[in-house]
């Protein structure tokens, strides 16, 4: 059995709905690219959770989700760093998702915000079905599945990991505690050593005698440096830690980035369906042509009308794109009529398509093998899947589904 540790490890999911636009680049893609490289990184494209609300539109998800792995690819989320795959070839999250639904009441899913709220806005669908309702159970297993201690995700998913936290906690509440506990836990006290073992019994017994919260966090910085006791072992330490039992799925916890809101070509949030993105592949003459029709201040009817950047869309992608020099060039030249609104996009334009010049060259590659790309995710689901069964030996174990 591997050992793992969930503080270091990081799972986070994306709905495959086609393209990726710049808003999925600076929000989240490039804080991927980044992490991949300080943790244990799961990213998956969840092809179930688009059947939740387009279960009537299937035709077009294969492409899609191969759309998305090729973006992720070209933003440069890297197979030898990060583990890619597709939700659908790991079915392990169709056996945890049951397992869990078990013990979810009814009443934690209705009360999950985007129950409602997806329901309102997608009020044309029918989606009343067991599949939508319990799309954040499923979105749980998929975070749970791989024991991740955090969840990089945007604010609107902050529910459904809290709602991950609440199924693992009432899991690890009712079957945390396996026969025979304070024996094992006592056991592989002895397993830490000489020293170790004087040292974690001491830590617990002030943490638990005199409530002593910095002897909690020592004892358990102390255990994560263990290289050498099994992941049992080192969970059941874990839990003996505070009286409680084996801590089988930990509790995970969402990590939210710091990226500014990406604003769409028309101020409000870049989006698919507000059809204001720019795409990662769209090519120059298409991006030039997007900016160009974007609106501006509607006071510069005329060239010589003065202008206020406040009021304009475009002055809040300078604020994301360009220097501080251009910056004033723009308030100046706006305020003053200085400048026309098409000489002000120029330098947008142009720092855009610089930056997506190299994931679009990355792009181009990937989109020229996709035989490569399939075998990318088809060996990023092998590495989930041994994870992924490691936790179901644990998790069948614990509801006494055992055979042999
Ligand atoms: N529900 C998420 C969204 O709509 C996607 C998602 C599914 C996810 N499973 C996940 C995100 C697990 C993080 C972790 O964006
Ligand atoms: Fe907007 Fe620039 Fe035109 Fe001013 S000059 S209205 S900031 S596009």
């Amino acid at each position: 059995m591997s050992l793992v540790d969930p503080q270091r490890r990081i799972l986070s999911g994306m709905r495959p709905s086609g393209r990726l636009h710049l808003g999925h680049y600076q929000g989240v893609l490039k804080n991927w690219v980044r992490l991949q490289h300080e943790y244990e990184c799961f990213f998956c494209i969840v092809d179930w959770h688009a059947l939740t609300t387009d279960y009537d539109e299937v035709g077009q998800i294969a492409g899609h989700v191969m759309d998305v792995a090729v973006d992720w690819l070209a933003a440069g989320v890297s197979p030898s760093s990060a583990t890619l795959f597709v939700q659908s070839q790991v079915p392990e999250h169709a056996e945890l998702h049951l397992l869990l639904s078990m013990i979810t009441p009814l009443s934690w899913l209705e009360r999950v915000p985007s129950f409602k709220e997806q329901k309102e806005s997608l009020a044309h669908k029918d989606l009343d079905t067991f599949g939508f309702l319990g799309y954040p159970l499923l979105q749980a297993a998929d975070i749970l599945l791989y024991r991740a201690g955090w969840v990089p995700v945007g604010s609107d998913q902050l529910p459904h990991v809290e709602f991950a936290r609440d199924v693992a906690r009432r899991f690890n509440h009712l079957y945390g505690r396996e026969p025979g506990f304070e024996e094992k836990a006592e056991a592989a006290i002895l397993k830490l050593g000489r020293k170790g073992a004087k040292l974690y019994s001491s830590l617990r017994k002030s943490f638990q005698e005199q409530g002593d919260v910095e002897a909690l966090e020592t004892a358990r910085a102390f255990l994560r440096e263990q290289q050498s006791i099994t992941l049992g072992d080192r969970e059941r330490l874990f839990g003996y830690l505070e009286g409680a039992g084996k801590l089988i799925l930990p509790e995970p916890q969402a990590m939210l980035g710091s990226a500014p809101r990406m604003p769409g070509l028309d101020g409000g949030k870049m989006s698919k369906s507000n059809d204001n993105a720019i795409f990662l592949r769209d090519t120059p003459d298409e991006i030039g042509d997007k900016l160009r029709r974007m609106p501006t201040d509607p006071a510069r009817v005329h060239r010589n009308d003065p202008g206020e950047p406040q009021r304009c869309p475009v002055w809040q992608l300078h604020e994301q794109y360009s220097d501080e020099n251009t910056r004033d060039w723009v308030q100046q030249g706006c305020r003053s009529a200085g400048i026309g609104c098409l000489e002000c996009k120029a330098p947008l334009t142009e720092a855009i398509c610089q930056e997506l010049a190299p994931l679009q060259a990355r792009a181009a590659e990937y989109e020229a093998s996709p035989e490569l790309v399939r075998s990318i995710l088809a060996e990023g689901a092998e590495k989930a899947r041994d994870e992924a069964r490691d936790t179901l030996v644990e998790v069948r174990q614990a509801l006494g589904l055992v055979y042999r």
